[in-house]
């Protein structure tokens, strides 16, 4: 008997059950755990039906994804859900948790599906850059037709036990809240009503009707815009019309072609490193799995700017309350102001109700006074990047916070153990930097002083998932690692425009790589002010950073999408970036007064530039330990600066690119081009030299 999967008989019902914690993914030893277990159901002459159960928290949530790139080991699943499909007694699944992907494929295989209320089916392997190959776009059109079918299958998203009833993916939902009971009930009345094995693939009535109809065409359609840059949504399309124009199992063969392509993609390689790096980053080297971490109930924000509001908004979403502190009542009512209309907004769209915005604004106290945070459990100071500034709070900080209240700046630049310096408790002083804007961004990028307790550090990554964002704990320098990188990103943009490039070119090559904005569109978003007011900042302390036609931009006024001009012009109300020949002008008597004379650019150089000064950047960071692994570096850019999550991450992408080649390119840019920002990091060259990558460290 397989260790994963048991055959017993309760009555008249041979109950088959997965156990393979945590989510009964389907490896090797299940799958033929489960035709052994139907074997034995069949030839057990006193079981008139099956049962197909999971222990644990969910029914089977798909294949074992950790096999995924390594050779197929027999049975496929096609064949197991086959063998299910074909069983002459009649099976049942009783679905609680989570029917996914390979996991609702297998319950399509079974004759009857019943669901315990709450319990989600849906084929998620699109996110994986695949699409179920085990017959779910052959299957699930057979139920719910065409267009619901590729909706769920393009998306991957999850639809509920009462959805699923009403689209006839499953036959019954159950209040009961365990599923072998229902599905002990349902399998019962198969017996007692002599019930026939119902197999899906015979099911054709939904195939008959929307075949030849237009529904394919228009939903490509669709995708062009939805799906820009990705490959498997279309495949997905593609299998899913084969169940409509060919036979069951030609439309099985169609389907594992186009998996297999999709398998062999480098985009499926990049979103399954993307979905462990995500679990990986909270699982943090050298913090213990069971520090203690600190409850907190109730927050105190310095600063209700954009910032500071978007900051806010993250804690009223999820039930905490919010003090909101500004030095002056005006500028406190403008914050709340614009809280306040971007709740409505997002009611106008639909996403809450008038009743949440009311509840969220109700959490959010205004205040001047700093005697309010006295019982607060986390003060995060998200006030402009000055560091006197700063300090003065937190030293203001710790005379009013209570003990044990965890003290964290929002700063994207500035060294957290010298803000920690202005107190007398810096083992509770953490950087909690968030992403413009706060409340969509889902990266936090938590930043450790060297006091910052384990407790604390702890905290801030537990804080993270309670407001539903992905924590990375990275260490303290310049930028830390996302603004570290970008800044190395920005300098090489900006000195591709000196020397004759265009900003809309540069952003071209990075938004065909797949970033949503490029680099000066970014600029325009975040504020030509933010870069000017740092760099000024530097040049007080007397570091030497070069003049630059940004400066100039700032200088005019021109401080981005606030005041409709910055690299770019942008109409009304609108957000989309313009070319604006004024700018072009400014930069060309830049280069005048420069004497610098302008001189084409390829686009591939523009790659190589923008993107392996911030590999070489990213290995200075690993090699300083500021980020302990290069996941942690990926799980930054994909979800704090939008780099395309089928990419892997920007060190990923370094590995797929091949260290050796960027290696032998920084060499070269530090020959040609010279700086510190080419001076090839150790770590790269030690990798180029032993044919090595970033994943394997
Ligand atoms: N294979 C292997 N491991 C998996 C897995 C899978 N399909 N799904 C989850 N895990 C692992 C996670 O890596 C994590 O491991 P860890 O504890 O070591 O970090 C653990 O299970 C728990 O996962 P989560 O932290 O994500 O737990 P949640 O409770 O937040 O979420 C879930 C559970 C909704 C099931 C979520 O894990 C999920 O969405 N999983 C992926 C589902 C999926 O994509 N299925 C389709 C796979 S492709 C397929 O089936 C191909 C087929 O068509 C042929």
């Amino acid at each position: 008997m397989s260790e994963v999967v048991s055959y017993n008989r309760e009555g008249a019902v041979g109950v088959i059950t997965v156990s393979y914690p945590p989510v009964n993914a389907l490896s090797h030893a299940v799958r033929s755990g489960l035709l052994a277990a139907l074997e034995q159901g069949q030839s057990d002459d006193n079981a008139k039906a099956l049962l197909l159960v999971c222990d644990g928290r969910t029914f089977v949530a798909g294949a074992d994804i950790r096999e995924f790139g390594k050779p197929m080991q027999e049975p496929g699943l096609a064949e197991v859900v086959a063998a299910f499909e074909n069983s002459p007694k009649p099976v049942v699944a009783g679905i609680h948790g989570t029917a996914l992907g390979g996991g609702l494929e297998l319950a399509l295989g079974c004759h009857y599906r019943v669901a315990v209320e709450g319990a989600k089916v849906g084929l998620p392997e699109v996110k994986l850059g695949l699409l179920p190959g085990a017959g779910g776009t052959q299957r699930l059109p057979r139920l719910t037709g065409a267009q619901k079918a590729l909706e769920m299958i393009t998306t991957g998203d999850f639809v509920d036990a009462g959805e699923a009833l009403q689209l006839g993916v499953v036959d019954a939902v159950d209040a009961g809240n365990d599923a072998k009971v229902i599905g002990m009930k349902f399998a019962e009345k198969v017996i007692s009503e002599s019930l026939p094995p119902r197999r899906v693939r015979d099911v054709t009535e939904r195939i008959e009707a929307d075949k030849g109809s237009d529904v394919f065409s228009q939903f490509r359609a669709g995708l062009e815009k939805k799906a820009r840059g990705l490959f498997s949504p279309f495949k997905c399309v593609d299998a899913v019309e084969a169940a409509f124009n060919l036979p069951f199992d030609e439309g099985m063969k169609r389907e594992r072609e186009l998996f297999m392509e999709c398998m062999q993609s480098p985009q499926r390689a990049g979103l399954v490193h993307t979905f462990f790096a995500e679990r990986e980053v909270s699982k943090v080297p050298g913090l213990p799995k069971d520090t203690p971490v600190r409850e907190v109930n109730s927050v105190g924000i310095i600063g209700a700017g954009t910032m500071g509001g978007g900051i806010a908004m993250n804690f009223a979403n999820v039930g905490i309350p919010v003090y909101l502190l500004e030095v002056k009542q005006e500028a406190l009512d403008k914050g709340i102001a614009i809280i306040r209309r971007n709740y409505e907004n997002t009611a106008k769209k639909g996403r809450i109700t008038s009743a949440q915005v009311a509840e969220r604004m109700a959490l959010i106290k205004p205040t001047l006074a700093y005697e309010d945070f006295g019982d607060v459990d986390l003060v995060i100071e998200a006030v402009f990047e000055n560091m006197d500034v700063k300090k003065q709070i937190f030293g203001q900080l710790d005379k009013v916070c209570k003990q044990g209240a965890i003290l964290a700046s929002n700063t994207s630049t500035l060294d957290i153990d010298e803000i920690a310096s202005a107190t007398r408790r810096p083992e509770d002083v953490v950087g909690m930097h968030f992403f413009s804007p706060a409340n969509v961004m889902k990266l936090l990028e938590n930043v450790r002083g060297s006091k910052t307790s384990d407790e604390v550090k702890a905290s801030v990554m537990a804080i993270a998932k309670r407001i539903r964002k992905v924590g990375v704990l990275v260490g303290n320098c310049y930028g830390f690692v996302g603004n570290r990188m970008l800044h190395q990103r920005g300098a090489e943009a900006v000195a591709l425009v000196n020397e004759g490039a265009s900003p809309q070119q540069v952003d071209k090559v990075l938004t065909d790589l797949g970033f949503p904005m490029g680099q000066f569109a970014m600029s325009d978003l975040a504020g030509i002010d933010v870069g000017y007011r740092i760099r000024e900042e530097r040049r007080k302390a007397g570091e030497d950073v070069a003049p630059s036609w940004m400066d100039k931009l700032a200088e005019q006024g021109r401080l981005g999408q606030k005041t409709q001009a910055g690299v770019y012009k942008y109409e009304e109300g609108s957000r989309k970036p313009v070319v604006d020949p004024e700018v072009d002008e400014l930069i060309a008597e830049f280069r005048r007064e420069q004497g610098i004379q302008p001189r084409d650019i390829s686009d591939q150089e523009i790659l190589e530039r923008c993107m392996y000064v911030m590999v070489n950047e990213g290995a200075k960071i690993l090699e300083e330990g500021v980020a302990a692994r290069a996941l942690d570096i990926d799980i930054t850019w994909i979800y704090g600066y939008g780099f395309p999550a089928y990419r892997g991450g920007v060190m990923f992408w370094a590995d797929q690119v091949g260290v050796k080649t960027i290696y032998d390119t920084v060499k070269n840019f530090e020959k040609t081009l010279g700086g510190a920002q080419w001076k090839p990091s150790a770590l790269l060259e030690k990798l180029a030299g032993e044919g090595k990558k970033f994943g394997d460290l």
